[in-house]
């Protein structure tokens, strides 16, 4: 089949759906890549690598969308590109079907096949194509990055004649995918990194990359559907809140990736907390885009609050793009050989992942 690879439109998104090499695999397995001009070269990957991997340079977009039977995407088309789409070809790419009602919509009056790279469901065997993981995973490594590019201080212990340093004191909320890497990460660059997490069975996965977990006094835990943390009580966040008060107020740096699938992030800094911080301490919310478990924190923006900088950037994969253009093509490769064979899709709607990420087929909205 002919698969179109476009050139993201989303201001700041430098990421690309597949690279070379993974299009080379796809040409392998018997499918076509035509690749709109430049689609790769913010994320390092020039026209002439694909080339070399046997993709066609289609003269522009329209012409790459005009041939293609599957596009791939990052983010959700926009109008004019949806309009330049084949009727009735299929599309993968993010599409957060729930929050976009409207485009579900519109692709649905093109009659397209559309598959939600948001919507993988998180069990074993689609472990290979969740790019909602693959790419927390890099944003949790940023998050820490740039968080340490904003203190006055360093992250590890060091002795000198001069005098000793003592090691930077990190704290993250929620230990998934973003919050272990950031762990690990805040660990490698030598902080002590303290961890607070509803589901009380991630204590030992951060201990095992050595933070110290803080335990809340309460009976209640969250319960996990999907693979995803449900919402706690406000008690349960009252006691959340005293427990890792301590921890807030002595932190260097805050790492924030609470996340309630489906729901506003829950708020654990409130303003009155970003008061009692150290001066000069620095919060990255990753969850910003979903409303912010920082009350302080704006999309996009680094603001500064009695003293304290608070990051929020939304799309921290874009910032690293190479790497998250790799990770996301291998997703869409493993994803696209379970959908199809080289000559068709098989259809089976339903089959777990088909079922999860198919949002609408053949004129009927399925979400
Ligand atoms: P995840 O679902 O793997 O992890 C979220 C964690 O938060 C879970 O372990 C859950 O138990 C925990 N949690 C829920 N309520 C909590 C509470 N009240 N206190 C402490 N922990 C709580 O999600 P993942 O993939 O790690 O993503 C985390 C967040 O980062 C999401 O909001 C996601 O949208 C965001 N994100 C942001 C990016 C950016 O560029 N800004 C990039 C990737 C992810």
């Amino acid at each position: 089949m002919k698969i179109a690879v476009l050139k993201e439109t989303r201001p700041g998104e430098n990421r690309v759906a597949l690279t070379p090499q993974v299009a080379q695999n796809l040409i392998k397995v018997g499918h076509q890549i035509l690749l709109e001009p430049n689609a790769g070269y913010a994320s390092n990957f020039s026209d002439e690598a694909y080339e070399k991997m046997g993709c066609l340079i289609a003269t522009d977009k329209a012409n790459a969308l005009a041939e293609a039977d599957i596009v791939v995407k990052v983010n959700a088309p926009d109008a004019s590109e949806m309009a330049a789409m084949k009727d009735g070809a299929v599309l993968i790419s993010y599409l957060y079907a729930a929050f976009n009602p409207d485009l579900v919509q519109q692709l649905n009056e093109k009659k397209i096949s559309a598959f939600g790279m948001d919507a993988i469901p998180r069990i074993s065997r689609a472990q290979n194509m969740d790019a909602l993981s693959s790419q927390a995973n890099l944003a949790g490594y940023k998050a820490v990055v740039l968080g340490a590019a904003n203190m006055g201080k360093i992250f590890p212990l060091l002795m000198t004649a001069a005098g000793t340093v003592t090691p930077a004191r990190v704290l993250i909320y929620g230990a998934g995918v973003a919050g272990l890497q950031a762990v690990a990460t805040a660990k490698r660059l030598g902080a002590i990194v303290e961890v607070s997490d509803v589901r009380p069975e991630t204590k030992e996965q951060v201990e095992s990359l050595g933070g110290k977990f803080i335990e809340v006094k309460s009976e209640e835990a969250a319960k996990v559907e999907g693979g995803y943390a449900k919402e706690v009580s406000a008690d349960y966040l009252a006691k959340q809140k005293e427990a890792v008060n301590k921890s807030l107020f002595m932190a260097d740096l805050v790492i924030t990736t609470a996340l309630v699938m489906g729901k506003k992030a829950p708020v654990l800094i409130t303003e009155e907390q970003v008061k009692q911080m150290k001066l000069g301490s620095v919060i990255v919310d990753m969850a910003v885009e979903q409303g912010g478990n920082c009350e302080l924190s704006e999309v996009d923006k680094t603001v500064i609050k009695h003293g304290v900088q608070i990051i929020g950037i939304a799309n921290l994969p874009a910032t690293l793009p190479q790497n998250a253009s790799e990770l996301y093509a291998k997703n869409i490769q493993n994803l696209l050989n379970h959908l199809a064979t080289k000559d068709a899709f098989k259809w089976e709607l339903e089959e777990e992942i088909t079922k999860g990420t198919l949002i609408c087929h053949e004129g009927k909205i399925l979400k």
